[in-house]
């Protein structure tokens, strides 16, 4: 019997589980100090009342025998395969419902999608970038190549046509960085995708925070990306459903590689491994896309930009360097006097116990930089950066 070996070239711990560790510990050691946590970006508002009061239908519904319902589709129910479809066609993307999966949320797609590739293609990742994107390929022992984003190219690296990759990972708006590529520069990788017959795993996340109508908010507003392309969203960040899971996968019918479509292959892999989310949960999840639904998760999605625009202010005020803010749940700072990003971290904790994140765990490239989340909520938001402002 052999283990699989890659799992050593990963680090002991999960980013996120790491930082969680550090700040238990200080919590313990520090019972009387108030911990302000703009780490992992999580949500904190509660999901909306139309949500809800179609959850709680749906339960009722469950506990009566002529509305019982026991395993559902593995690719989701048509009734919200079809509202994503109608969000996309408001933006002028037309899918079948047939290339929509509901999943139960971008960070396990994004990994499980792997399935669909040989363990011999060469990966590129964005560095920095979601650690998720590293980790799955380094558990499958794929070899991992960067396209290096920095100050200087604004967290946007654009395609290296010296580099030959199979697979390509980009998430905009960025996590970490906030950044966000425009059509012209998307346009540049769908070309890249194309010509090196690549196939872009395309990170949709964070699209809802996006407010200027000429930047894209699918890889499918790109001409040829349908040929190229697998996109992932979530309810985590749209509507508050980081606890109840839910999100959704578009595979493209045209996506053809080897004549083999991978929409069929995607299917055939969920149908065997994933036993669908939870009705109830999907029944919320259409909820979002109603008038009432549509309405409230702007409300909460305009809190979070408020909150940014909390940190974004103080960190003009300071003369910090930084991206994100905007179109996006985070900003990217550099840590001021050349700090490396963990010392950084440790600061913050220490002096005025506000938690953010490393950017030296999100690739190389993040060392000095640090990454702080609007998610929080705008009383502690507010107090983090007053904090943050005595302190330097
Ligand atoms: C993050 O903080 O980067 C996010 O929580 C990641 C995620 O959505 O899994």
């Amino acid at each position: 019997m052999k283990i699989n070996k890659n799992y050593q070239n990963l680090e002991d711990s999960y980013l996120f589980s790491t930082i969680a560790k550090k700040v238990n510990e200080y919590a313990a050691e520090n019972p009387s100090k108030s911990i302000i946590r703009l780490g992992i970006g999580d949500v904190t508002l509660p999901l909306a009342k139309a949500v809800v009061e179609a959850m709680h239908k749906a339960v009722d519904e469950m506990g009566v025998q002529a509305t019982f319902r026991g395993y559902g589709p593995e690719q989701g129910y048509d009734f919200l395969r079809s509202v994503v479809q109608k969000y996309y066609a408001s933006r002028n993307t037309d899918l079948s419902i047939d290339e929509i999966f509901i999943s139960d949320g971008a960070k396990s797609d994004v990994g499980n999608i792997l399935d669909l590739f040989d363990k011999d293609n060469t990966v590129l990742v964005p560095d920095p970038v979601y650690p998720v994107y590293v980790d799955t390929n380094t558990m499958a022992g794929r070899k991992i190549i960067f396209a290096e984003a920095n100050e200087s190219n604004g967290f946007l690296p654009m395609p290296d046509l010296s580099q030959k990759a199979d697979i390509i990972y980009i998430c905009s708006p960025n996590n970490p960085t906030g950044a966000v590529y425009n059509r012209n520069q998307l346009k540049q990788w769908v070309d890249y995708a194309l010509e090196n017959k690549a196939v872009i795993l395309f990170d949709a996340a964070y699209e809802c925070f996006i407010s200027d109508k000429n930047l894209p908010r699918s890889i499918f507003e790109i001409e040829g990306a349908k040929k190229c392309a697998i996109e992932f969203c979530s309810f985590s960040k749209t509507a508050g459903f980081t606890g109840t899971r839910c999100g959704y996968t578009i595979v493209p019918d045209e996506l053809i590689v080897d004549g083999i479509h991978l929409r069929k292959m995607w299917l055939r892999r969920q149908t065997t491994k994933f036993n669908g989310v939870p009705y109830i949960v999907q029944r919320g999840a259409e909820a979002v896309f109603s008038e009432c639904g549509q309405k409230e998760i702007k409300q909460a999605i305009d809190y979070y930009r408020n909150n940014a625009k909390i940190i974004a202010d103080t960190l003009d005020e300071k003369g910090i360097w930084y991206t994100g803010g905007k179109h996006s749940p985070y900003i990217w700072l550099k840590c001021p006097n050349g700090m490396d990003s963990w010392a950084f971290f440790d600061m913050l904790l220490n002096e005025i116990q506000v938690v953010g994140t490393p950017g030296a765990g999100f690739g190389k490239n993040g060392k000095n930089f640090f990454r702080l989340t609007s998610f929080g909520s705008d009383v502690k938001t507010k107090e983090a950066m007053e904090r943050f402002s005595k302190l330097f």
